[in-house]
């Protein structure tokens, strides 16, 4: 028997496709929220771009105009010929008397903070806003600049005491010519809350350190009474700022990315920050400090969050549903496959079984086999024994001697025809075919027949019209139509009439042509249960049968490549048919009938 290895079990199927489809589902959910995510950044950026950039664009027009309202008022000052007077005259008392009012006006209304009367060689007379200090030549931009061209010069320049002010200077030319200078000047802190306000972001202005003295600053910040921070960075000094407090998270590593260009985002209590920086530059062109602008990002990123968290809620949700879907998809798959699996185990379990019985079935059909040829053997040699005993009891009578020996050689000669019979099926293998006129085969197979066949029953040969001559071992057909002749006579009872045909046919499976003989009786005819065995070596239901006639002429059949079939009907007959492969006859035949 041979070996067939058992399937192998079903792989995973589930596993094989689910989880690199989940890995694939979730890589996809992350690229998903890493573009949101950096979708987010850039929004933020280019917001941040755009106010800092509102921010540059608005301080220099707040600058612009607040530059205008102090020239409107410097005009309507220098109508006051009192007062023109009093400049040239270099007299501090009438001045005071003259310009003390407007001051306080343009303090309360303007936040003018800086009012400096001034002389042609540039010493100071008067400063309305400190008048204890007088007389000292002041060297500044905007003054220098003023002079030099006699025309009225602004710009923001950086008080010593790390004051950034806005400045106007404009000679006084009268009627006597230059009078004197008048300089009006404004801290700008206040700029910065406005576009703070407008803007919707905070700001602190930092100024580098190199413009600044540490000792000036310290005594600026406690007379104007300021919470300035130099020490904060080593740099920058911050002079103001429109939070309460700078934000702790603004330190020197962060300060250093954004002067190098960058933009930072920092936590300040609650809020979440994003930061760049504004250049500050003085009327020179000097870069003397930034401003840093700082938008407050906690809204947009905790709306970006909680899209983010919805968005990949929703997404994993359906994912979650996908991944279901699928799962179950593949659960079928794999149930399917088991299944399947399960049933070509089985059929390997039912082969090998089957295997097994055939090989049981052939084991008990050589059983029955030994069993028939010793029980055919048996009889006669019984039958030579006791004759043998029986001679020698009566050996002083010679008649009745001669006569037990000849029972004795009329068994022996049994002996020697079953042995016979069994060398006649052992030969049945040697097969040699020519082409062989049937007609004739037949006739000479009938006429053996009739001498072995005491009754003489009537035996009808049908045959075609055309002569069939096909390609056949002569000798092993004959003694298979001799043996299906012998079975119908055999089955027989009375003198019923046993039928030979021979008809042209294809095979009804394979399509070749060929031929059929069939041998038909009206006998007994077998039961089912007969008729499923009569091929099977060695089954009989004669007494004196060998079982093997059938089996033979089957043997026969398929050394010729044709086929057997066996019909029949108890009390009714028989037909046993073979079909031989053959080609188209070339001559037609008759019909007879022998009696
Ligand atoms: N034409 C037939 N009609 C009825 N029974 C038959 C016929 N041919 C064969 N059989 C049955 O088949 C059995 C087997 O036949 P066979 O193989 O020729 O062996 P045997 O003739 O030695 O019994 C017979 O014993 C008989 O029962
Ligand atoms: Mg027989």
């Amino acid at each position: 028997m041979s070996t067939v290895s058992a399937p192998r079990r079903p792989q995973r199927v589930k596993a094989k496709f689910f989880v690199p489809f989940a890995i694939a589902l979730l890589f996809i959910l992350l690229v998903f929220a890493v573009a949101i995510y950096s979708v987010e950044r850039r929004v933020r950026d280019q917001d941040l771009a755009e106010r800092s950039a509102a921010v540059a664009k608005l301080f220099a027009q707040k600058l612009d105009k607040d530059t205008n309202l102090m020239l409107a008022a410097m005009r309507a000052l220098m109508t006051n010929q009192a007062m023109e007077g009093a400049l040239r005259a270099g007299d501090r008392q009438q001045l005071a008397a003259q310009a003390g009012d407007l001051f306080q006006r343009l303090r309360r209304e303007h936040r003018i903070t800086h009012f400096y009367l001034t002389s042609p060689a540039l010493i100071n007379i008067l400063r309305l806003h400190s008048p204890d200090k007088h007389g000292d030549h002041i060297a500044r931009v905007t003054l220098d600049r003023a002079q030099a061209r006699q025309l009225a010069v602004h710009g923001l320049e950086l008080g010593s005491m790390g004051t950034l002010t806005l400045r106007l200077v404009m000679p006084w030319q009268g009627a006597g010519g230059l009078a004197g200078y008048v300089e009006i000047g404004e801290e700008i802190e206040h700029l910065i809350d406005e576009i703070s306000q407008s803007l919707a972001v905070d700001l602190v202005v930092l100024v580098d350190k190199h413009y600044l003295q540490e000792a000036q600053w310290q005594r600026g910040q406690t007379l104007m009474q300021r919470q300035g921070d130099w020490a904060r960075f080593t740099s920058h000094a911050a002079l103001a700022q429109t939070t309460a407090a700078l934000p702790a998270a603004l330190d020197e590593r962060r300060l250093a990315g954004l002067l190098a260009g960058g933009t930072t985002e920092i936590r300040d209590g609650e809020r979440a920050l994003h930061l760049a920086l504004v250049p500050l530059d003085d009327i020179a062109g000097r870069r003397i400090g930034h401003l840093v602008v700082m938008r407050d990002i906690s809204a947009l990123a905790s709306t970006v969050r909680w899209s983010l968290l919805a968005v990949l809620g929703v997404s994993l949700l359906a994912a979650a549903g996908v991944l279901g879907v699928f799962y179950l998809a593949l659960e079928r798959v794999e149930r399917d496959y088991r299944r399947q699996h399960d049933l070509e185990h089985q059929l390997l379990h039912l082969d090998t079984e089957h295997r097994r019985i055939l090989q049981i079935e052939k084991l008990s059909a050589l059983g029955t086999m030994v069993g028939g040829i010793a029980h055919q053997l048996n009889n006669p040699l019984v039958g030579v024994v006791n004759l043998a005993q029986l001679a020698e009891r009566e050996a002083d009578v010679p008649v009745r001697v001669r006569e037990l020996l000849g029972e004795i050689r009329s068994a022996g000669a049994d002996c020697r025809a079953f042995v016979k019979r069994m060398l006649v099926f052992s030969k049945v293998s040697s097969f040699e075919g020519k082409p062989t006129e049937m007609a004739a085969l037949i006739e000479e197979t009938v006429l053996l027949f009739r001498q072995a066949e005491s009754r003489h029953l009537p035996v009808t040969i049908d045959l075609e019209e055309v002569a069939a001559v096909i390609t056949v071992d002569p000798v092993l057909i004959r003694h298979a139509l001799f043996n299906l002749l012998l079975n119908a006579a055999q089955a027989t009872d009375g003198d019923g009439e046993i039928r030979i045909t021979l008809r042209r046919e294809d095979d009804p499976e394979r399509g070749l042509p060929g031929w059929t003989l069939a041998v038909t009786d009206h006998g007994r005819g077998m039961a089912p249960a007969v008729l499923e065995k009569v091929f099977v070596p060695f089954f009989t239901t004669r007494s004196d049968g060998t079982g093997l006639g059938l089996p033979v002429v089957q043997h026969v059949v398929l050394l010729h490549n044709g086929q057997i079939t066996a019909h029949s009907e108890p009390g009714r007959g028989t037909r046993i048919a073979i079909w031989l492969p053959g080609t188209l006859p070339a001559t037609p035949s008759t019909e007879r009938e022998n009696a």
